[in-house]
């Protein structure tokens, strides 16, 4: 059994249907990116699997739970993490205290956890006490996944990490992801940089118009002339 388990999502806003029955699994320790146009569906797969909208029908299996129909924060306490693409940190919170804020929940000593972070993130652990508002975007990436961090993810799902940032950004912030998934937490992950993503995963699916497309281990998508005239680009 994989660690997560969608299958046949459906999933909407209001009287409009947005997934139209999709299925993707995560392996434990995998890392796996969706890709796909602007408006098929990618966040609203990611919001369905961690309970801020709800699966209509279907199944959310995670760790052979069903959790479809958990809401948010229980979930979290299943140890399935999700960084949201914007809005991701308390930008007038200094990093300490947003990675304090990523661990209200632990009732144990999270501290030396906030250590860990620091050595996993070496950007943040320079000014500490920086406000998240004044950080660089990439920064503010890092900060966002830190805090997911803190929870322990067995899971940790990242929409559009490196959306906006310059290309030398990018590539640190790639790099951290890289690291995290070393250290042995499975990924999820929506990417318009399709081919840096893909290069680093996996597996991949393409989801068109709120259904899977095509799904194949990332080398297998990146040399896919098909999928590299209509996905990636050319
Ligand atoms: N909160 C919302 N209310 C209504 N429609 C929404 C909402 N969020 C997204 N949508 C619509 O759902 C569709 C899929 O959006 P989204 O999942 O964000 O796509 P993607 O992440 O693949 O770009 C789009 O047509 C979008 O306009
Ligand atoms: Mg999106």
């Amino acid at each position: 059994m994989g660690l997560l388990e969608a299958s046949n999502v459906v999933a909407g806003y209001g009287q409009t249907e947005i997934l139209h029955g999709v299925s993707i699994t995560v392996e434990p320790g995998e890392m796996v990116t969706i890709i796909g146009p602007n408006g098929c569906g990618k966040s609203t797969l990611m919001k369905a699997i961690v309970g801020l909208v709800k699966v209509r029908s279907g199944i959310v299996r995670f760790q052979d739970t069903d959790i479809s129909g958990y809401p948010p924060e229980q979930i979290v306490q299943t140890r399935l993490c999700y960084v949201p693409q914007s809005n991701n940190v308390f930008a007038s919170l200094s990093i300490r205290e947003n990675l304090e804020m990523g661990a209200f929940t632990r009732d144990d000593d999270y501290r030396s956890r906030i250590e860990e972070m620091f050595r996993l993130f070496p950007d943040l652990a320079m000014q500490p006490g920086r406000k998240a508002g004044t950080l660089s975007g990439g920064q503010r990436q890092m900060l966002a996944i830190a805090r997911a961090m803190m929870l322990d993810p067995v899971l940790l799902l990242l929409d559009e990490p490196s959306a906006g940032l310059s290309p030398a950004m990018m590539g640190t912030v790639f790099e951290r992801i890289r690291e995290v998934n070393q250290a042995g937490v499975a990924l999820l992950l929506v990417e318009q940089n399709a081919r840096e993503a893909l290069r680093m995963s996996d597996r991949g699916y393409i989801l068109v118009a709120g259904e899977n497309r095509l799904e194949d281990a990332g080398k297998d998508l990146l040399s896919n002339p098909e999928v590299a005239r209509l996905y990636l680009g050319g």
